[in-house]
């Protein structure tokens, strides 16, 4: 494991024992707080932010991206699921942020009627690592029915604080 991915997980991991429990939401919701283009709600977890004329954060359109680089060939386009994999625009509204990192770092295997199901680990690939809120709160807008099946078509610029934590991620 390379040692910036390790720091990044530590992040994580910190910010996942340090967060409120939280319920799980399905209602859209509307961000309680922003810093610099990255939206927060009141319990200080990740969520997006779409206004009247359809524009998606910045976070959201990444997320988007990053969802149909790793996730979709498994859990389907748009988050709709596939034989194979839970559709996350379901599963979303029963997980919380918290539930939902864990699974993604550390993946997951059950044994179904003689079958495994099994969710890799992505704790060691930088591509979802380093974008792990960005994918969180595109599923979390799917799933609270913020946002349609397809690419958003208008997004903010990417912001400044973006471009660093990506760099920083990336240890470019
Ligand atoms: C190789 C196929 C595969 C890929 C790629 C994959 N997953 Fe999964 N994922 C699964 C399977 C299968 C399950 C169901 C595991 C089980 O039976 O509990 C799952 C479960 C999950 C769950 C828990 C859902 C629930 O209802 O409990 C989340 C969250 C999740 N995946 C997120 C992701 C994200 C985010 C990505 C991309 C970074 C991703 N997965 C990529 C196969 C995959």
């Amino acid at each position: 494991m390379r040692p910036k991915v390790a720091v990044a997980i530590k992040v994580g991991l910190v910010a996942f024992l340090l967060a409120p429990a939280g319920e799980p939401r399905a209602e859209p919701a509307t961000p309680a707080r922003e810093e610099d283009g990255k939206f927060f709600d009141a319990e200080g977890n990740p969520t997006y932010r779409i206004k009247a004329d359809g524009t998606v954060d910045w976070y959201t359109y990444s997320g988007f991206r990053r969802y149909h680089g790793d996730c979709h060939t498994c859990h389907g386009p748009d988050a709709a699921g596939s034989s194979y994999a839970p559709a996350l625009a379901d599963s979303l509204k029963n997980m919380t942020y918290q539930q939902f990192t864990e699974v993604v770092i550390q993946g997951r295997q059950v044994a179904r009627s003689g079958n495994t199901s099994v969710m890799p680990s992505f704790g060691t690939n930088q591509n979802v690592v380093c974008y792990l809120d960005d994918i969180y709160v595109y599923l979390r807008a799917r799933a609270e029915g913020a946002l349609d099946r397809g690419r958003p078509e208008k997004r903010d610029e990417k912001p400044q604080a973006a471009k660093d934590a990506e760099k920083a991620c990336l240890g470019g």
